[in-house]
């Protein structure tokens, strides 16, 4: 057996792989303090899971229109001009397999071999992997750490080449949790429009900000912007619905169908049940946001305050998502084993073994000598794992 030559460049998913490691280590009875999930912690709101139920008995069982049901798609549509101050119809938008599979289908719909792609890193892990299985070329510029981590339209323009045909804009981030002001997308969005490009908006962390951040959404910088994004998000992050995947796209028309050709020849629609629960999101209260994004702000102080406190490490307070992207530049000189430690790999792999800590590595995030660490947790695994790494960094020589 031969496999796809197409899979040669594509590497699987680093944060999930950290994931799964750490579980296994608590499978065989070991205390891991695990910083590595990107999901929150919170059930899925209550009335939300009830929706889902009732859908069942309703007999919301059967096939969907791929795109999603009418009565959704137009509900997504009402949700997000009003939210965000956007102007969608219900055929400029569809109901996705998650957030990563609304991006897939627009990756497969837009690009064609050799197309250049601009991704500002440290990145999500699945941009440039994504574009690759499409046949795209990752073109990745990197977002200062002085800079909070994020890119200048000059540095977009300067990574422009004939060849570049779509920008990617992950704000707020994973994996640092920066989120780019009015002003900073202003001056990208006037790059795209001299540039003629086309930008993929993942929003997906557009509910959670910190003190008052005012989250614009792309396409509404500029007149005109709307015909040259697309936005990907979805719900797994806002409602707590990792496990029901649930994504959603909204694009140009034609930008739509095609998506939708992608995606009625691959998984074709999201559950049925789902996509009920999914209306109950949007047409139920949201009150219980307040209570998680306080919660997730004092996790954020906890760990940015603990993690400064580490000799060697410094981490920027982030205004957005769950997760901070500490610099551990300033210990990999200290050894283990004899032997510096070198990169963050080996430091997250040290951290694992040695402090049963798990975090994710910068390297695959395009950031090495950097940490993703998510917050997604409790207050007493936050506390613990600080500990945990306090000892052990101590414990290195050097
Ligand atoms: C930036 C970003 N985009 C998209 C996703 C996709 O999420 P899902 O497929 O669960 O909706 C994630 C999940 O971690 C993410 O961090």
């Amino acid at each position: 057996m031969k496999l796809s030559s197409r899979l040669s460049a594509v590497k699987p998913s680093a944060t999930l792989a950290i994931t799964a490691k750490a579980n296994a280590l608590k499978a065989a009875g070991v205390d891991v303090c695990s910083f590595g999930a990107g999901e929150p912690d919170f059930p899925t709101p209550a009335h939300i899971c009830e929706a889902g139920k009732s859908a069942i008995d309703e007999g919301y069982t059967r096939y969907t229109a791929s795109a999603g049901l009418p009565v959704l798609r137009k509900a997504l549509a009402a949700f997000i001009n009003l939210r965000y101050h956007l102007n969608y119809t219900a055929d400029e938008v569809a109901i996705t397999v998650g957030g990563k599979h609304a991006l897939y289908n627009l990756f497969m719909a837009l690009l064609d071999e050799g197309d250049e792609v601009i991704i500002p890193s440290p990145y999500w892990v699945s941009y440039p992997e994504q574009v690759r299985l499409a046949g795209g070329v990752p073109v990745i510029v990197p977002g200062a750490v002085e800079n909070g981590f994020k890119i200048t339209a000059a540095q977009l323009e300067a990574a422009i080449s004939p060849r570049t045909k779509y920008f990617v804009l992950n704000s707020p981030s994973n994996p640092t949790g920066a989120a780019y002001n009015e002003e900073e997308l202003g001056a990208l969005a006037d790059v795209v429009i001299k540039h003629d490009l086309f930008v993929i908006s993942d929003e997906i962390y557009s509910e959670l900000v910190y003190d008052g951040f005012p989250f614009r959404s792309f396409p509404t910088l500029r007149p005109n912007l709307k015909e040259r994004t697309a936005i990907a998000s979805g719900f797994s992050k806002t409602y707590s619905m990792t496990g029901w995947r649930l994504g959603w796209l909204a694009a140009p028309v034609e930008l739509v169908k095609a998506a939708d050709t992608i995606q009625s020849q691959s998984t074709s629609n999201v559950p049925g049940m789902t996509q009920m629960a999914a209306l109950a999101a949007l047409q139920g209260s949201h009150g219980f946001l307040d209570a998680w994004l306080q919660t997730f702000d004092r996790r954020r102080h906890t760990i940015v305050d603990g993690l400064n406190a580490l000799e060697g490490v410094r981490c920027a307070l982030p205004q957005g998502a769950f997760y901070v992207f500490p610099d551990f530049r300033g210990v990999l000189h200290r050894k283990w084993n004899g032997e510096p430690l070198g990169t963050d790999i080996r430091l997250t792999q040290y951290l694992l073994e040695e402090a049963h800590v798990a975090i994710v590595p910068g390297e695959p995030f395009g950031a090495p000598g950097f940490a993703r660490f998510s917050y997604a947790t409790s207050d007493q695994v936050i506390e613990e794992g600080l500990r945990r790494i306090r000892v052990a960094l101590d414990k290195l020589d050097g």
